[in-house]
């Protein structure tokens, strides 16, 4: 975890806004006085918590509507107003964050139209109930004002006070974390400014601080999984290569977690001839990983019924030059960000056995380059894919599926799983579709894609389901092998599913097009940095709300 932020939980009750609080760590002792702010809620109209108007008192109250007049600050959410704290306040800095104002009543009348949340806030409506992502964004967005170095008390203390508060301050905690992440371990050169350098040492003071220290727990293990999936996206691939990552995978067993390796006699003798033939131009070997995280015992078996977990999928093409049908330069050094699929799922599991959820599952990454060279595949080349079946290589660039055709099929045969998700930054089209929007989701499977999609709009990973069919089908069947692994221009992102789904055996599955969302991501509330991490969260909470128990 990030060591630049330190938070601690205190009692919002006994707060006072001009007695300074004192770091417990050691680690502060000595540091030299650094700027401390004092950070409030606000939402539209002068709304404040209870807790808030009594913390800032009537002077606080007055200073606030003064500059607020000054500044043209309205309270509206992703605003701040960042003053001088009034004197006699522990703080040098008072800063006022706006949200959403409380609109009880206006909810209820709402929900008798038979307006969901969701509906709601997709209008941009004030009404809606945040979502847990809200919270996080809004965790992001104050450190984001706050900068680094110096410390901060936080009074979570909102207008519309949470329906679960240990679970939305956890949340906003979780926020937090990830905004501050930076991935600076090549910069030789560090900052000599330093009050930039220091930890931020943050109070953050709510209600039960005991109940939101025991949530904040499992978010932690959460916030740990995206940096590390973060981390490895971002990751040079001179650096990653394919037996690098299945170390770094390695590394899991630490939690608990059993780590098996596959390496080039192994998958040669499971007959992984897509997979194979895509890493042979490169003088990397090609590496298998599976991960399993039993946090479920399974049930004493009186029959012959075996445990039957569910299982992630994470295409890993540690660079992708194309191969012989080799990419334009412009942009390629992106294509280090090829496994971001394979890192959501070392991330997710490390975040389900950091926080031992109780759930048996499985994850599985494909490891590969993807290298033009004197021994790499061509187009036109026939393949045989574990499952018997024969792919004609069309195009070398659209290795993706060939990695993943042989993972699925091994998956399914191997551990009969009750669901497969899948992640692969698989298309360009995926991007002409959805921008960096929404992940492209297909599925086989109503109810996962319905799980799925209420997810990504809880937290904020976002996704678009888009349609298969036979017709879409057909359009991969080729002249001279079972099947082709390109469909032409046309709908590019759903033959490049269509053809997983013919090596998922009928298995219930879903597959996440994350080539928009995983990598060279815009800066946001909670990321700076150019992996996301995208699915991490996610699949933590549909293992959370779905699978757990
Ligand atoms: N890794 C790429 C897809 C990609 C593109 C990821 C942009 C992230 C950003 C994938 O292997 C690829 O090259 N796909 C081809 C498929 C085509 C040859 C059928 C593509 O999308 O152009
Ligand atoms: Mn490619
Ligand atoms: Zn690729």
């Amino acid at each position: 975890m990030s060591d630049s932020i330190k938070i601690e939980f205190v009692a919002l009750g006994p707060l006072s806004a001009q007695t300074p609080l004192q770091a417990s760590s050691k680690r502060a002792a000595g540091k030299a006085k650094s700027a401390q702010a004092l950070v409030v809620f606000m939402g539209p109209d002068f709304a404040f918590g209870q807790a808030t108007l009594r913390l800032i008192g009537a002077d606080g109250e007055a200073l606030i509507r003064k500059a607020a007049a000054a500044a043209k600050f309205k309270g509206k959410p992703s605003t701040a107003l960042d003053i001088i704290a009034p004197s006699g306040f522990a703080a040098d800095r008072l800063i006022v964050i706006g949200v959403r104002a409380a609109q009880v009543e206006k909810d209820k009348t709402a929900k008798k139209k038979g307006e969901n949340d969701e509906a709601l806030r997709e209008k941009g409506g004030e009404d809606a109930a945040p979502s847990p992502g809200d919270y996080a964004n809004l965790g992001g967005f104050v450190i984001g004002k706050l900068g680094r170095g110096g410390s901060a008390v936080v009074a979570f203390d909102l207008p519309r006070p949470p329906e679960d508060p240990a679970g939305a301050v956890a949340e906003f905690m979780l926020g937090m974390q990830l905004r501050d992440y930076r991935f600076d371990a090549y910069k030789t050169k560090k900052k000599d400014d330093a009050e930039d350098s220091g930890p931020t040492e943050i109070f953050l003071a709510v209600d039960e601080p005991s109940a939101a220290r025991r949530e904040a727990k499992a978010r932690e293990a959460v916030a740990e999984g995206v940096l590390i999936a973060r981390s490895l996206v971002n990751e040079p691939a001179n650096v990653l290569y394919p037996v690098e990552f299945a170390d770094r995978a390695k590394a899991l067993e630490k939690l608990g977690v059993e780590v098996e390796v596959l390496d080039m006699a192994a998958l040669r003798a499971l007959g992984m001839g897509a997979l194979l033939g895509v890493g042979q131009g490169s003088v990397r070997e090609s590496r298998v990983v599976i991960m399993r995280w039993r946090g479920v015992k399974p049930a004493k078996e009186s029959g012959k019924t075996k445990a039957q977990p569910i299982a992630f999928v994470g295409k890993g093409v540690c660079f992708d030059t194309g191969g012989i049908s080799i990419k334009p330069a412009a942009g390629m050094e992106d294509m280090k960000g090829d496994m971001a699929g394979a890192a959501c799922v070392v991330g997710l599991i490390h975040a389900l056995a950091a926080r031992k959820a109780k759930v048996d599952v499985v994850g599985a990454i494909g490891l590969v380059e993807n290298m033009p060279g004197p021994e790499a595949q061509r187009p036109g080349d026939i393949v045989k894919s574990m499952s018997g079946q024969t792919i004609e290589v069309i195009n070398t660039d659209a290795e993706g599926r060939l990695v993943l055709a042989d993972v699925l099929w091994y998956v399914q045969d191997k551990f009969k799983p009750k669901f497969i998700v899948d992640l692969a930054t698989l298309t360009g089209a995926i991007l002409v579709a959805l921008g960096q929007e929404h992940a492209g989701l297909f599925a086989n499977d109503d109810d996962l894609a319905e799980k799925l999609l209420a997810t990504g709009n809880a937290t904020g990973e976002k996704l678009w389901r888009l349609p298969l069919g036979s017709a879409y089908d057909k359009m991969i069947d080729s002249k001279f092998a079972d099947m082709k692994n390109t469909g032409g221009r046309h709908a590019g992102s759903i033959t490049a599913a269509q053809f997983l789904q013919r090596f998922v055996n009928g298995t219930p599955w879903a597959h996440l097009d994350i080539a928009g969302t995983g990598m060279n991501s815009p800066g946001s509330d909670l990321n700076q940095g150019w992996a996301s991490g995208f699915g991490v969260r996610l699949l933590d909470r549909l293992v959370a709300d779905y699978y757990e128990g």
